[in-house]
């Protein structure tokens, strides 16, 4: 017989959680899912009548939250009344990096896992099943199970059971809606065949059944991980050609297109860029080689180590690269720093390279103007960890004691007035629109387009009488 099921708590209202009940809501408008967090100002935006002050910027979610939410979609800070009252639970919460303590700087920190398992044993009723929506370490569903039946609910340990499974998410930030309609795959591992069937039916709504995958619960965790892995490999691979093609006069965009053509290599995953960034590649990573290190296979372990070094090595050659070419000082020049989230349309900046590469200009002296259209002032200050100049006091204390550089936010793209360079870093559409006879007039002589992303339009910029780097480009770059 199936298990009935009626009402789905998701705990953990992110960029995961949101969207993924929005979208589970929206396919299976029988069922009702609560969204709950710990976070009251994070739940009073999802339930903000101003669509456009959801928490997190993705096209097409407003459209679908206004189709489901306090429909059969509900966000809230109530945690025990929507475990009471729902057969499954997912675990979405945050997995960050610890920075003390056993793993520090590879392991995931499960304490908001743990806490959440503990809340669900607290306030469960009857039979639930808790899935693992999280990225987490190989292993962790036994954790998640040794809470659930630990002692501290052996009171009600015979009224209530559980069954954990592992349904890890594959979306990717800025396509998380097309992602969620349409997964290349969905993934359950778990032992119990009935709750896995339960979790598929509500997939099943709008997912065609040869892409559900059932696997056991430790593939479904290592594939995650696995499979961040792979792409992260690919973008420091071609970032590494990129550096060969500066200095050999080959342009990595040729030769992306030459290899992707090759159907065992793909198209996909080979753009040179200024170093992959999100929350998630670095971390999975990471909690892969631990898992590496921690069985003794320390080769599998340096060998995975390697793809995040690559990374930090790429985002500090690029600003090396800026401050080489005007002249090897920033210090006092105005450069125009376009984007700061990790990819294009989204605001998260977890990881962004903008965040180094505008820390290690600043630290060199450099006045940033820094835009995004999505990413506010305040958190570029939190990121860069440096207050952005005020408009009435533009030498505070501060820096000058330090002797570093500046920065402002600027909410308009004319910024070019006397600018040395103008480097691109998020690859939003409208950078691709600038109109570069009228930038060149405006900035100082000899200036640069200093391109991480190859959107810009080449010719336009040299015509321009502007000097163009383009990452990975040794045929156009001016040396
Ligand atoms: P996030 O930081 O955006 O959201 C996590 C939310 O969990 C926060 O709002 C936080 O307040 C809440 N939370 C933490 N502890 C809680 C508790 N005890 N009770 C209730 N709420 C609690 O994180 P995210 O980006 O949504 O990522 C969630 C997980 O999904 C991570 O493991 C991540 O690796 C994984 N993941 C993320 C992405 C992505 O693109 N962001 C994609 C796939 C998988
Ligand atoms: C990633 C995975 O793609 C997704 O499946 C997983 O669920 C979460 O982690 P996300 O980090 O949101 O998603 O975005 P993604 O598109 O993978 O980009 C990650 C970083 O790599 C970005 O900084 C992006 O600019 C960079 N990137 C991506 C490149 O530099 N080149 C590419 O060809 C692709």
């Amino acid at each position: 017989m199936n298990i009935p099921i009626k009402n789905i708590c998701c705990i953990g209202a992110g960029y995961v959680g949101g969207p993924t009940m929005t979208m589970m809501a929206s396919k299976c408008p029988d069922l009702i899912f609560h969204v709950v967090d710990i976070n009251k100002k994070r739940i009073e935006s999802w339930n903000n009548k101003d669509l456009s002050k959801l928490p997190i910027f993705e096209p097409g979610l407003e459209e679908l939250i206004a189709k489901t939410r306090n429909k059969n979609l509900f966000f809230s800070t109530n945690i025990k009344e929507a475990i009471e009252s729902s057969e499954i639970i997912f675990i979405s919460v945050n997995t960050p990096t610890k920075n003390k303590g056993l793993g520090a700087g590879k392991l995931s920190d499960l304490k908001y896992v743990e806490a959440c398992a503990r809340e669900v044993a607290r306030y469960s009723k009857g039979y639930t099943i808790v899935v693992e929506k999280s990225t987490l370490p190989v292993r962790t569903a036994e954790v998640i199970k040794n809470i659930l039946n630990s002692s501290e609910s052996n009171s009600k340990r015979e009224e209530i059971s559980f069954d954990v499974l592992s349904n890890p998410e594959f979306l990717a930030e800025g396509t998380a809606i097309k992602d969620l309609d349409s997964p290349d795959r969905v993934l359950i591992g778990g032992d119990n065949k009935k709750a896995m069937i339960a979790l598929s039916d509500i997939y099943k709504a709008w997912v065609p059944e040869e892409k559900i995958l059932f696997t056991n619960i430790w593939s479904s965790e290592l594939a995650k991980l696995t499979s961040n892995a792979f792409l992260a490999q690919r973008i420091s691979s071609i970032n590494s050609i990129s550096a060969i093609c500066e200095v050999t006069g080959a342009d990595v965009r040729e030769v992306s297109r030459a290899i992707g053509k090759d159907t065992r290599i793909g198209s996909k995953f080979l753009d040179s860029g200024p170093g992959f960034g999100g929350s998630c590649f670095k971390k999975d990573i990471l909690n892969l080689v631990y898992l590496a290190e921690y069985f003794d296979l320390h080769d599998v372990a340096s060998f995975w180590e390697g793809v995040v070094n690559i990374n930090n090595w790429h985002q500090r050659r690029i600003a090396e690269i800026v401050i080489r070419k005007l002249f090897g000082t920033i210090t006092g020049k105005k450069i125009i720093v376009l984007g700061f989230a990790f990819k294009a349309n989204t605001n998260d900046t977890r990881e962004s390279a903008a965040i180094r590469i505008c820390q290690d200009l600043i630290e060199e002296g450099a006045d940033l103007i820094i835009h995004d259209p999505k990413v506010s002032p305040d958190q570029i200050e939190k990121d860069l960890k440096i207050k952005q100049i005020s408009e009435t006091n533009t030498n505070p204390d501060s820096l000058l004691k330090s002797q570093i550089g500046q920065w402002k936010f600027s909410k308009n793209i004319d910024i070019f007035d006397d600018a040395h360079a103008i480097l691109v870093l998020t690859e939003w559409e409208e950078y691709k629109h600038i109109e570069w006879q009228k930038a060149s007039k405006k900035m100082v002589k000899p200036s640069w387009v200093f391109d991480s992303r190859s959107i810009v339009n080449a010719e336009e910029v040299i015509k321009s009488g502007l000097k163009l780097w383009r990452l990975g480009d040794g045929s156009k770059t001016k040396k």
